[in-house]
């Protein structure tokens, strides 16, 4: 990956762990393109935050369980930017119910973007990054914890983390590295959403750190994959949730 040309799509770029990856990749050089589904005023202010400390970075509003949607965000980076670099497929979404009372309706939205949006992504990824290039994919350690009320959810990020390992494989003679992140719980709306203080503190009890990942702890993790130092480090899942498995 040359230094001079760094462009990185980060989906769902607009809040809590997307938008900590998003400052962190534009701090260390890449132009970003901040892919956000609803809320334009938090994409625009992460845009000018990267901006304000001399980074460059674009808001690109684009739901990622649409099928055309990474198409137009590599089209956007690339106008703006140039060739895509590193792509974090980070949108996602969690509803945590019982595998009896989840709704049709329930799974199918849970797997168009965890799966569908990742799918895309990846597919794009695969004919058009920059050789050379890194794709990091978010998963999650509820994958492997088996906990009540997470199994669709959980088996999203297992089909993430499936898709990424062949994907590294296919890859590999490019010199594109494929990861996943798998956070342990981040202090984030995603996380906190409908949980009482009591459930948060005994879910901060179950690290022994006894606190949330911030985004700040899982925007590093992205970064050493994607940055100089993971160059040899392709089809794997890195755990970053303080030791609670
Ligand atoms: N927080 C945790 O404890 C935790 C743990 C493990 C894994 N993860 C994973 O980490 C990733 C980020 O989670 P988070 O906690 O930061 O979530 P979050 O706080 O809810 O933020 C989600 C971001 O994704 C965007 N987004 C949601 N649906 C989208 C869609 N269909 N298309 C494009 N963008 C979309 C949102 O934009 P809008 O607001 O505009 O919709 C927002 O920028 C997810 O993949 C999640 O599964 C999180």
């Amino acid at each position: 990956m040359t230094q001079e040309r760094k462009t990185a799509i980060v989906t769902g770029g607009s809040k809590g762990i997307g938008a900590a990856i998003s400052q962190r990749l534009a701090g260390d050089g890449h132009a970003v393109v901040v892919n956000y589904a609803r809320d334009e005023t938090s994409a625009r202010q992460v845009v000018e935050v990267i901006e304000g400390a001399g980074g460059r970075a674009l808001a690109v509003k684009g739901d990622v369980a649409e099928p055309g949607c990474m198409k137009s965000l590599f089209d956007a980076a690339e106008k703006a930017f140039g060739p895509v670099t590193v792509l974090v497929n980070n949108a996602g979404v969690m509803h945590c119910e019982p595998v009896g009372a989840v709704s049709d309706a329930d799974f199918d939205a849970q797997c168009a973007v965890n799966i569908g949006g990742t799918f895309r992504g990846l597919r794009e990824a695969a004919n058009r990054l920059a050789d050379n290039g890194a794709i990091v994919s978010l998963s999650s350690s509820v994958v492997g914890l088996y906990q009540p009320t997470y199994g669709v959810y959980a088996a999203t990020k297992a089909a993430v983390e499936a898709m990424t390992h062949v994907l590294a494989r296919e890859l590999g003679a490019r010199g594109i590295t494929v990861n996943c992140i798998a956070p342990g719980p981040v202090e984030t709306e995603l996380f906190l959403a409908g949980k009482p203080e009591a459930m948060v503190e005994k879910i901060r009890q179950m690290s022994p750190f006894s606190r949330l990942g911030t985004p700040e702890d899982i925007s590093s993790a992205v970064a050493f994959l994607a940055g100089p130092d993971g160059r040899w480090i392709s089809g794997q899942t890195l755990r970053a949730n303080g030791g609670i498995i």
